[in-house]
């Protein structure tokens, strides 16, 4: 009694459940299951993304998949209209795999469709912003986790995603037939029919390279949304004649049942090594690569070419006094456990901060702000090299701090695409020695300053220390040691500064950056500055991925170049580039 009890309370959970959201025409539409009780679908680790591959890399790591009994015609026991999606359940612990950067074997469970209308497409997942036809979810489950604990686990599925493309191909694929076959005899929500054991997996998905495939870690596309999800989207589209396709919208009298893409907030997309990664999304400052500074404004969601663009050069004659100017608020520059991790973005080195510790408000800005990363821009080898990006009266500094920060109000996705939804600080650094005499013509300034203050030079010691750990390019550490940003700016005024509004200064160059440039520079020690050192013999061939040599990242102390530059490192394409900021 208690138990039948308890399986109709179940029941009805479930329905009440599976009623509560829709993709069109009720109460909670894909924008409010976030509101649903016990939704996940406000995280930020969700599917469906958009793949974006400009921003793909490649992991050596994907490794070829083995799929077991996916050319069983014994395994796909029925076929059922949930409502949602038309599913087909497989026979328990029949069809597996594994590999493909797994971390372990998975079990194959079911695999269901997302659709558009007869006429328009419906794939979850969009590729470079097109949207397929169709696309089709093979979910399994880790073997070796109990299924209690399976959403508890980022890896606890995976899902294998294919895009469907239709054809007009008048051989009509012979499996799709059969399947779609069956949807007349499914139209009732949870009617469910038995599969007469016809149609492998493997036949569905047909001609489909395998080692070709994207890779990123995200949600369960339906409610509760739960960030298990280890995706593969495979590149290869399935071909299906779009006759059979228009019969998912028209049997089920279902449509539009896909998620809108969600932000990636910092994920990384990889692919296999097999997998073609476009030409023509490269990036550099110098000539060395498809877009170099001057055709930046050509690449895909480009802003570069736009009215509002950094850096600029700061002319002090025309600079205005504004009081509203006031005083920052700077919340845990303090820190000395802030920093979490450096990193070789190709383009900079990166320092990577705590989530949400450290805070910058005031200093006129609108907003509280969360800083999320500092990174620099520098010149050459050479010893006398210039290289920040901003420049005060034509002068250019020896290198320049970014301690870029996010409205905390907004996410990242978010804030790039808004007037100064970012705030970035500009700190030039230059050694001791140099004279200021640019800034002591500024106008604005009141108290002219005599000589600049020395900040906390060990500090500098540590951080380089940290770069022949990171000398392959994307290569991340811990950091371990305890400094903050305080002791990195050391007693520079931060009181005096100039204000614009301006953009990114790297691709895509989105025009959502209100500029705090600082007046007075950072003082480093003339051996602690970073020095790029570009060899020559460089691999550019066109090939996908490959060992090339690299733009190889020194520092020099004391006079000496602390490790070899002339390494042949493993380079992922999309950042075989020089990082000589010197072309700006
Ligand atoms: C493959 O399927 C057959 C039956 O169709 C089953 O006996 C066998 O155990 C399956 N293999 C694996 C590895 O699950
Ligand atoms: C999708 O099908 C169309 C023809 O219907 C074809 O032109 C296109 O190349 C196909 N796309 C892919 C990626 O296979
Ligand atoms: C259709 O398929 C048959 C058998 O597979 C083949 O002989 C024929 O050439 C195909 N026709 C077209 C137009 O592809
Ligand atoms: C599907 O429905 C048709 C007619 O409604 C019926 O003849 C057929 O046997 C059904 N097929 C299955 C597999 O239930
Ligand atoms: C599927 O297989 C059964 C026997 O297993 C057969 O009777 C039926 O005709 C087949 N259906 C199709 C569409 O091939
Ligand atoms: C992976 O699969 C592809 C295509 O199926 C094949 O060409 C390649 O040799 C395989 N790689 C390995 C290491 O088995
Ligand atoms: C750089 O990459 C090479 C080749 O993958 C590897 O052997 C080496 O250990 C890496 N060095 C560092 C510092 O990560
Ligand atoms: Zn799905
Ligand atoms: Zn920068």
């Amino acid at each position: 009694m208690y138990f039948l009890r308890l399986m109709l309370w179940l029941t009805l959970v479930a329905l009440v459940k599976s009623n509560d959201w829709c993709y069109t025409d009720c109460n909670h539409t894909p924008e409010l299951w976030v509101h649903l009780e016990g939704s996940h679908c406000g995280e930020d680790h969700q599917s469906p993304i958009d793949i974006v591959t400009s921003i793909v890399t490649t992991d050596p790591n994907l490794n070829n998949f083995t799929f077991v009994n996916f050319s069983s015609r014994q395994t796909i026991k029925s076929i059922t209209y949930n409502g949602h999606s038309v599913q087909c359940d497989i026979e328990e612990n029949e069809a597996e795999v594994w590999g493909g950067g797994l971390s372990g074997q998975y079990s194959v469970k079911q695999f269901h469709f997302h659709w558009g209308t007869e006429t328009l497409p419906g794939s979850e997942h969009t590729f470079n912003d097109h949207r397929y036809p169709m696309e089709m979810h093979i979910v399994t489950a880790k073997t070796d986790v109990p299924e209690s604990e399976i959403l508890d686990k980022e890896d606890g599925l995976a899902v294998l995603g294919f895009f469907i493309n239709a054809t007009e191909d008048i051989n009509m694929s012979e499996p799709w037939l059969m399947l779609t076959s069956y949807l007349a005899n499914i139209t009732d929500v949870n009617s469910k029919v038995e599969l007469n054991h016809n149609i492998s997996i493997g036949d569905l998905i047909g001609q489909v390279d395998f080692s070709k495939f994207y890779r990123y870690m995200g949600s369960l596309t339906t409610p509760d949304c739960n960030q298990a999800v280890v995706w593969t989207l495979f590149h290869e589209p399935i071909q299906v004649h779009k006759g059979l396709l228009q019969r998912f919208p028209k049997e089920t009298k279902l449509s539009n049942n896909y998620r809108p893409v969600q932000p990636l907030n910092g994920r990384h997309i990889t692919a296999s090594p097999a997998t073609p990664l476009p030409p023509g999304h490269l990036w550099c400052y110098d000539d060395q690569c498809d877009f170099p500074p001057s055709l930046w404004s050509e690449l895909p969601h480009s802003h570069c070419s736009g009215e509002n663009q950094s850096p600029i050069d700061i002319d002090t004659q025309s600079v205005l006094e504004d009081k509203y100017l006031s005083s920052f608020k700077f919340t845990h520059f303090d820190n000395k456990r802030a920093i979490k991790s450096i990193t070789n973005k190709g383009h900079t080195v990166e320092c990577i901060l705590e989530h949400d510790l450290v805070e910058v408000s005031g200093g006129g800005l609108e907003h509280v702000y969360s800083t999320l990363q500092f990174h620099f821009h520098w010149g050459t080898e050479s010893t006398n090299s210039v290289g920040s990006e901003h420049t005060v009266d034509s002068k250019r500094y020896p290198m320049e701090l970014h301690i870029v920060n996010k409205r905390k109000d907004l996410t990242l996705d978010k804030a790039v695409q808004t007037p100064h939804g970012l705030a970035v600080l500009g700190f030039f650094i230059e050694p001791p020695q140099s004279t200021k005499s640019a800034y002591n013509s500024v106008p604005a300034e009141t108290a002219a300053h005599t000589s600049s203050p020395a900040s906390k030079m060990d500090a500098w010691k540590t951080l380089t220390l940290y770069l022949s750990a990171i000398r392959n390019i994307s290569s991340e550490v811990e950091f371990t040691d305890e400094i903050s940003i305080d002791d990195l700016l050391g007693n520079v005024n931060r009181e005096s500064y100039f204000r614009y509004s301006g953009s990114l200064t790297t691709p895509m160059c989105n025009e959502a950056v209100v500029w705090t440039v600082f007046k007075e520079s950072v003082t480093v020690d003339h051996h602690l500055m970073f020095r790029t050192v570009v060899l020559v013999g460089g691999g550019w061939g066109g090939i996908a991925q490959g060992p090339c040599f690299a733009v190889a990242m020194c520092y020099v102390v004391e006079g000496r170049v602390q490790w070899g530059c002339l390494e042949l490192g493993w380079v992922w394409r999309l950042h075989c580039v020089d990082m000589s900021s010197s072309a700006f």
